[in-house]
């Protein structure tokens, strides 16, 4: 994570408390006590939460022994009888449990012990403050660094660790976690997001029991497509959407993840996080530091929707690239079209875009490569130049056509994978990933670059510059990843292959780097063959994600609700597509929740669709604010009822948004009033249904339920509650609330 600049520096003293006894039991075998020393407590924390370190008189290392609930009066922590556990703990001296570091030292040495060398607070900006707390190995010259980096008025929490040594020969390190986290709960259930193309975000919540239990991925160039790098901790009972204490976290890394959950035998358990260790210990150089990613996590005493919206704010401010600047809603092509396309058939495209009254069209997969055209995603995959046949006069006439419609143009691009049918792949069979002396393994018919290699980053980042140059018109693009690696061997790597998986995503990152040195508020968005790429790694260099192939709005009803407890909906791309059966108002419904876009043929809808769609933008753009930097509670689950809702209420509480799907029923079955939350009990609210479409009905609300014209306060809203869907399948109503 880049470091914001340091606007102010502030050397806070340590608060130093004497601890004659340490709870932490007897010294370890061998290290003598230290005599007439006294204990120091570290605090960090953000205006709810307090995260607590004390270094023991005893054995001069570090121990977390608070995390939670802002405390008023600390002092009790540095007495005896506090639960005291390893800040990070090591390998090879006297830890039983799984380590947050291992390392071989130069001479062969498999231990590490980190003892206290000191710390520094700076207060960063009013918001942020940056612990550096540095811990030293006594008989080596092997250091870390644990970073703390709090960000007080979003609640939000950011760990590290950099390290070091100066021994004389490489280091090699197999473990090098983020964050190690303790708790103490009499129980602890463990919500996570899981999947597969098309279905991402699947959420399941289960108990903890004694032991590891691990969630990880292994797949290289992304960090998701089967498990993704969040989840949600709730201790003692299972949290709800507003009651029970919650921890959300997730990691800053778009590669291989490990989240490791370890409860001991005494019931307290340990939450290591990282860049997952499996196949991957790195030879560290004298002299250079490794930065592992950021771990950033919440701490919520008043349920999920809670730590959401304390993740969200933090994103729009410092998680995301331009978190709270504007979006362009957009028409894409790929579901419409495929590769099948000409500069006719866009043409036509970019009038639609004009019509709809959005503000970008998006040229999807299939515009370039002459010599191994890519028609379909056999070929061409590498060779960035406009296909002649296709594209006759190149993308700056498309660039021109759009802004003779009033719009912009954006383009698609994979510039980090190759077909072996290609150019590129004839030029440099050297540049790929790939085994000796094993078939070549391909998904989607194509390989990955070995962007360890400072050549190939300098191609990637000359295609997106190449692109750029030639075409200075061009305001946005749609970065893909199609796939994870196999076989996975870096011919540049050469005897350093388990640098792979790491050195991979740094070299991706130092490509996003140069770009944004260059660019560095041009709207990208990021996609990973549906959503596979979705971590706050990348999304530092993007301004919006592609959550998933799936368009149908019944799945992304669920996807949504999943991406929502971790992103704000202004990073997650929804677009209307022809995908599932459901009307074209509930499609629109779905995909209002979110940065919306169209990708439907425009040119097969009826003249009502067409109005229905361009005021449905219109209203999209008048509120899109709401909606993006609003407050998201989430009301109704779809996982515990047969329907959803959710709202965002803006900060000033006089606007907010509700959005409420029918996905199915009983026979009999009728659905309760739904409480709202967030609003301002003093205050009146009218409610104006917005998207009413009455063409054919489908997909409306009955309408003697709306809510439509009435006026209630606040506080009945959120007591009583409204009619909000009926109980027809696949119906759905959109309501704008206004504080009058
Ligand atoms: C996968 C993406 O998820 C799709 O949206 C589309 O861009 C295709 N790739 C194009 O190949």
């Amino acid at each position: 994570m880049k470091k914001s600049p340091v606007t102010l520096v502030l050397l806070l003293l340590l608060s130093i408390t004497a601890n004659p006894q340490d709870p932490a039991g007897p010294p370890p075998p061998g290290r003598p006590q230290a005599q007439g020393k006294t204990d120091i407590l570290i605090h960090t924390g953000t205006k709810s939460t307090d995260l607590i370190y004390r270094v023991s008189s005893r054995d001069n290392r570090l121990y977390q022994v608070y995390l939670g609930p802002k405390l008023s009066d600390a002092g009790p922590l540095s007495g005896p009888g506090t639960d005291a556990h390893p800040a990070y703990a090591t390998f090879g001296t006297d830890n039983l449990f799984e380590p947050a570091i291992r390392a071989t030292h130069n001479d062969g040495n498999p231990s590490l012990e980190l003892q206290y060398a000191g710390s520094e607070e700076v207060k960063v900006t009013p918001d942020i403050t940056l612990t550096s707390i540095t811990l030293k190995d006594p008989q080596y010259p092997f250091s870390v660094i644990l970073k703390t980096r709090t960000y007080s008025g979003e609640d939000v929490i950011e760990q590290w660790a950099e390290i070091s040594h100066q021994e004389k020969k490489p280091v090699t390190i197999f473990d090098y976690a983020s964050s190690m986290l303790n708790f103490d709960a009499s129980k602890y259930w463990l919500t996570q997001f899981h999947g597969d193309w098309a279905e991402e975000m699947k959420m399941q919540e289960s108990e903890l029991t004694a032991g590891i239990k691990i969630l990880d991925s292994k797949l290289g160039t992304r960090a998701h497509m089967y498990q993704t790098p969040v989840f949600m901790l709730s201790l003692n009972e299972k949290s709800t959407e507003t009651e029970g204490e919650v921890l959300a976290g997730t990691l800053g890394w778009s590669g291989n993840f490990r989240f490791l959950f370890e409860i001991d035998e005494k019931g307290s358990l340990r939450v290591i996080s990282g860049i997952n260790p499996f196949a991957s210990e790195y030879s560290l150089e004298p002299g250079r530091i490794f930065t592992t990613p950021p771990m950033i996590f919440t701490f919520s005493s008043a349920g999920k929707g809670q730590a959401s919206r304390n993740l969200h704010s933090w994103a729009e401010k410092y998680g995301i690239l331009d978190g709270t600047g504007p979006r362009y809603t957009l028409l894409n092509n790929w579901e419409a079209t495929g590769f099948n396309f000409d500069e006719k058939k866009l043409s036509g495209i970019l009038e639609e875009t004009r019509k709809l009254g959005l503000d970008l069209f998006l040229l999807d997969d299939g515009w370039f490569a002459n010599k191994y055209p890519r028609n379909n995603d056999r070929a061409g995959l590498g060779d960035w130049q406009e296909n002649k046949a296709k594209l006759p006069d190149g993308i700056a006439f498309l660039v021109k056509e759009a802004d003779r419609n009033g719009a912009k143009f954006g383009i698609w691009i994979e510039p980090e994978m190759v077909n072996p049918k290609s150019e590129l792949y004839e030029a440099h069979p050297d540049w790929v990933l790939k085994l000796p002396n094993r078939p070549e393994n391909y998904y989607r018919n194509q390989l990955v670059l070995d962007l360890t290699n400072p050549k190939v980053q300098d191609f990637v980042y000359n295609v997106v510059d190449g692109i750029l140059t030639s075409n200075p018109g061009l305001a946005f693009f749609k970065w893909d990843c199609n796939r994870m690696m196999t076989n996975t061997y870096s011919p540049y790597l050469k005897d350093k292959q388990s640098h792979v998986y790491i050195d991979y995503v740094n070299g991706l990152y130092s490509v996003l780097d140069r770009i944004r040195q260059k660019y560095p508020h041009l709207p990208i968005m990021l996609c990973s063959g549906g959503g596979g790429r979705t971590d706050y790694g990348a999304l530092r260099y993007f301004t919006e994600f592609w959550p998933s192939d799936n368009t149908d709005p019944v799945e992304r009803i669920y996807i949504q609700w999943g991406y929502s407890y971790f992103f704000p909906s202004v990073t997650v791309c929804n677009h209307v597509t022809s995908w599932g059966r459901q009307s074209l108002k509930f499609r629109v419904d779905v995909a209002m929740m979110g940065k919306l876009g169209f990708d439907i043929k425009t040119d097969e809808m009826s003249e009502g669709e067409l109005k229905f769609c361009q005021a449905a933008i219109a209203d999209y753009k008048r509120l899109s604010d709401v909606i993006w930097k609003g407050g998201l509670y989430r009301l109704i689950s779809p996982y515990e009822e047969n329907r959803a809702a959710l709202m965002y209420v803006d900060e000033a509480k006089s606007k907010a948004l509700l959005f409420s799907y029918t996905i199915n029923s009983r026979f009999g079955e009728t659905f309760g009033k739904v409480r709202l939350q967030g609003l301002d009990p003093s205050r009146t609210y009218k409610i104006h249904e917005i998207n009413i479409f009455n063409e054919g009905r489908r997909g409306m609300m009955f309408p003697r339920m709306s809510e439509n014209g009435k006026s209630y306060s606040g506080d009945y809203l959120m007591k009583e509650g409204i009619n909000a869907g009926s109980a027809s399948p696949l119906t759905s109503a959109v309501y704008e609330l206004t504080a009058e």
